[in-house]
């Protein structure tokens, strides 16, 4: 039987969900600890010290990703990265392993990106399939196909696979 198509719903994370969020992004980081050298302090938490930055900075958005009324995942964009100035930044993306492959991440993305009509970045690790598949694919899907895809320079420690950015203008809904 074909898995329930469920519609993510998107709501601005406000200071009621720092927790919520919080708890989520172990779970992202600990996802994204299969692709890149990211390792947990002594006491097993991933170190993300930009969360509070997500809530309330100028520039910067947290997106509740819910369905059928509950948390499925998250969003953390942002504005004004060096270079990219006049785009819009999907920095961080997340949806629980539960809810996966039901194409439940690219409508909640789809959502994410039309809030801000205009240019966009976005990075992922080449080795990160599921994301490798779904971030070039949607945006040539929101573009028309006029993707620009730069390759990043590598970071230290250097990520076991190449990163890429991609570069592209959504239109309005
Ligand atoms: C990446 C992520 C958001 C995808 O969420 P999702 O709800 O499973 O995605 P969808 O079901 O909408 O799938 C969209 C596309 O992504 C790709 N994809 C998703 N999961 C995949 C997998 N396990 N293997 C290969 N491709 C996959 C496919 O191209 C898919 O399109 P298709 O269904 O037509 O084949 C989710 O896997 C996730 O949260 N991963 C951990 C965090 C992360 O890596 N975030 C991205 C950081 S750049």
């Amino acid at each position: 039987m074909a898995p329930e198509r469920t519609e993510p719903e998107l709501v601005p994370g406000t200071d009621a969900d720092r927790a919520l969020v919080a708890n989520l992004l172990q779970l992202y980081l600990h996802d994204h600890s299969q692709y890149a050298q990211v390792e947990p302090d002594a006491s097993g938490r991933f170190e993300f010290p930009w969360l509070d930055d997500y809530f309330g900075r100028p520039g910067r958005e947290c997106w509740v990703i819910r369905a059928d009324g509950r948390p499925v995942g998250f969003a953390l964009t942002r504005d004004g990265v060096p270079g990219d100035e006049d785009a819009w930044h999907l920095a961080e993306f997340f949806v629980l392993r539960a809810h996966r492959r039901r194409g439940l991440g690219r409508r909640a993305a789809r959502l994410v990106l039309q809030r801000h009509p205009g240019w966009w970045t976005l990075s992922y690790l080449a080795n990160n399939t599921p994301a490798a598949g779904l971030w070039p694919a949607l945006a040539a899907e929101l573009s028309g196909g006029r993707v620009r895809r730069v390759e990043q320079a590598q970071t230290q420690p250097a990520a076991p696979a190449p990163r890429y950015r991609l570069r592209f203008e959504v239109p309005a809904p």
